[in-house]
């Protein structure tokens, strides 16, 4: 082939199996890892779903589900990418043979699907903040709602998600180690920072305690067995983590071969939660405190960009410094898990194809701004892809890497694990795991989330 490619190996595959980039250190890919786990799943996400009531039987299944489930999925999939050094669309052919092809193909569509809806709320964010800081917050109730339909509709909503489009491209085009891993090192330190500041400053808010009895510790033991609250369990843990679609094979592809999978998992998913949990601390006291239940119920998507806005005006000057520190961190947060989910598309067209990363780069940010419009001009629309790429095919993902690297190709994960120094004892209970409780948890879990969806959409 002629110049384009020229520095590239040449033609399909020739560079399979060796990624030509890597991150500069263990901690490099933890911090990107957890960039990635860290976004708007966890602070519009959780607040969207804790929102649509379960209480602590939310809580309590998505933080078991985190454990027992998404844990030895993320490892699964850290082995899948790392010991085959490929991309998402090829990983699993050279780990379990043609057979497995479709699943690279729903990595594909699941990571794109995702993230061109996600982008579109990327965009509301950084509306959001780019008012708080230029004009200010909106006065009351009303003047919220007015400004949130202003700017999930329309041009405004438009314009944002092909910003947020373009800023994403920009940094998965700068590399995974210029551009991924320096946005993360940054960015995930300054982000708990700032949480925690929110998370003291919340906590002294007069209707604090009764934010977090309404919607995180009020306990109904009959919301265990609750349908919507069993698919929300499953829907956020997957999607906060970040697990089943290919994104954290991507990363992991670039891994060192003697990092310790395991230890950077467990790393990765002890802090996603910790996120999850904290801006749902800063949340719901605001929701309680300004008496803004009713906005919460009315439209829960809008939670966050309603509720949170009105309860800070309250706060007069101090409130407007709140809203910026708070909608700059959900946008910082927002950026470095879009990356990954760009990352899916590009790392396979550059894995398959031999492509040069900018142009693997700008094709899959022209498809994927294309895919995304439906949703920036409809709220409807995002709510529904959310639950189809973002739930169903998520779990879907989750499910078929259980069963690839505990079924499919179990030698696989317990050569790589144990020539990096993981003891066998934890290597066998993971396989336990990945074998018996993650494919069973997730059959069951998936059954009752498409039977809860079916009703759900029948209904509205
Ligand atoms: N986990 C991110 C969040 O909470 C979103 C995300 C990034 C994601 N990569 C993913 C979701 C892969 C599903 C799969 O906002």
């Amino acid at each position: 082939m002629p110049s384009p490619i020229s520095e590239q190996p040449a033609g399909p595959g020739q560079n399979q199996g060796h990624p030509t980039e890597s991150w500069s250190s263990s901690l490099g890919f933890v911090l990107a890892a957890a960039g990635s786990a860290v976004g708007l799943g966890n602070l519009w996400g959780f607040a969207y779903r804790a929102s649509q009531g379960g209480g602590l039987a939310f809580v309590v299944l998505y933080v078991a589900i985190v454990l027992l489930v998404c844990l030895p999925v993320l490892i699964a999939e850290m082995v899948l990418g790392r010991s085959t050094g490929h991309a998402p669309l090829l990983a699993p052919i050279t780990a379990g043979g043609r057979r497995w092809a479709p699943l690279g193909w729903l990595f594909m569509a699941a990571a794109v699907g995702i993230l061109s809806y996600y982008a579109v709320l990327m965009g509301w964010t950084g509306r959001t903040l780019l008012h708080a800081l230029l004009v200010g917050l909106p006065a009351d109730m009303e003047a919220s709602k007015a400004f949130f339909a202003s700017i999930s509709s329309g041009g405004s909503a438009l314009l944002g998600h092909v910003l947020s489009m373009a800023l994403t491209g920009i940094v998965v085009a700068a590399g995974v180690r210029a551009g991924i891993e320096r946005l993360s090192r940054w960015g995930i330190p300054l982000l708990f920072v700032l949480l925690l500041v929110l998370l003291i400053w919340a906590a002294g808010l007069p209707g604090a305690m009764e934010g977090y009895h309404t919607f995180l510790l009020k306990w109904d033991a009959s919301k265990l067995h609750d349908a919507t609250t069993i698919r929300n369990a499953f829907t956020q843990a997957f999607f906060s983590i970040g697990a089943g679609i290919g994104a954290i094979l991507a990363y992991a592809a670039y891994l060192d071969r003697r990092s310790a999978i395991p230890t950077e998992a467990a790393a990765v998913v002890t802090m996603d939660t910790a996120v999850g949990l904290m801006a749902g601390c800063v949340t719901f006291p605001l929701v309680a405190s300004f008496a803004l239940g009713d906005v919460v119920s009315s439209s829960t998507v809008g939670t966050l960009f309603i509720a949170l806005p009105t309860g800070m005006a309250s706060l007069g000057g101090a409130g407007r410094v709140v809203a910026v520190a708070f909608f700059g961190l959900a946008y910082i947060a927002a950026i470095t898990s879009s990356v990954s989910l760009l990352e899916v598309p590009v790392a396979s067209l550059i894995d398959r194809l031999g492509w040069r990363r900018p142009r693997a780069v700008w094709l899959g940010v022209a498809v994927i701004t294309v895919l995304g419009l439906p949703a920036a001009l409809d709220t409807g629309v995002l709510e529904r892809m959310d639950a189809v790429f973002g739930g169903v095919l998520l779990i879907v993902g989750g499910l078929l890497l259980a069963l690839l690297l505990g079924w499919g190709s179990p030698g696989r994960l317990r050569q790589d694990l144990q020539a990096s120094g993981t003891p066998p004892a934890l290597v066998g209970s993971l396989l336990w795991l990945l074998r018996w409780v993650s494919p069973c948890a997730i059959s069951i879990g998936l059954v009752i989330s498409l039977v809860d969806l079916a009703r759900s959409w029948a209904g509205g």
